[in-house]
């Protein structure tokens, strides 16, 4: 099938995106907010597209040298084929090329595949928040690209 193309998210991504977005999340984005992300942050939305679909993509803010990661996800299907490194390593490589010189993210307690990716690519676990899901604590990790 040959490997995912990364490329910025298009306004005719978002019924894909949402529905990997829902199979990945407990507590998924809805449709119109993914939208309203991608509309503040068109720069640092990306999609991973295999065979003209997309089948993972990523999220971020940028802000006077702070990057923000709200999501990281790939389809259940694809997950274990590189697809999340290649979405990951671009986005760092734009953030970087903004001037960005931090970069944050949260992650779920349980969540130790998302951990351990994270911590593969540099990210550096910083502390806790209790409860900060409804039902679970959040970690935070940073990411330095100075
Ligand atoms: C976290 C996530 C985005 C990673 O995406 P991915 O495409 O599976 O990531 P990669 O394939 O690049 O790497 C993940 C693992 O697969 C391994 N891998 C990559 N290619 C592989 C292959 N061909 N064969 C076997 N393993 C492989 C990597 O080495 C890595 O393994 P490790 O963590 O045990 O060291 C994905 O697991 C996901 O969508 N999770 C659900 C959503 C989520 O929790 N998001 C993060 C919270 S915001």
């Amino acid at each position: 099938m040959g490997d995912a193309v990364i490329r910025k998210a298009t306004e005719g991504d978002f019924d894909v995106i949402y529905e990997i977005e829902r199979l990945c999340f407990k507590d998924p984005y809805p449709h119109a907010f993914l939208q309203t992300l991608h509309s503040l942050n068109p720069e640092t939305f990306f999609v991973a597209e295999r065979a003209g679909t997309p089948v993972g993509y990523v999220i971020a803010t940028e802000d006077r040298g702070h990057g923000h990661i709200l999501a990281i996800a790939v389809h259940p299907s694809e997950k274990r084929k590189g697809i999340g490194k290649r979405l990951i390593v671009e986005l760092l490589q734009i953030l970087r090329s903004l001037g960005v010189i931090t970069v944050r993210l949260e992650v779920r307690r349980g969540n130790i595949e998302a951990q351990r990716f994270y911590e593969d690519h540099g990210f550096i676990y910083s502390h806790a928040i209790e409860r900060y899901y409804d039902d679970e604590d959040a970690l935070i990790y940073y990411h330095s690209l100075q």
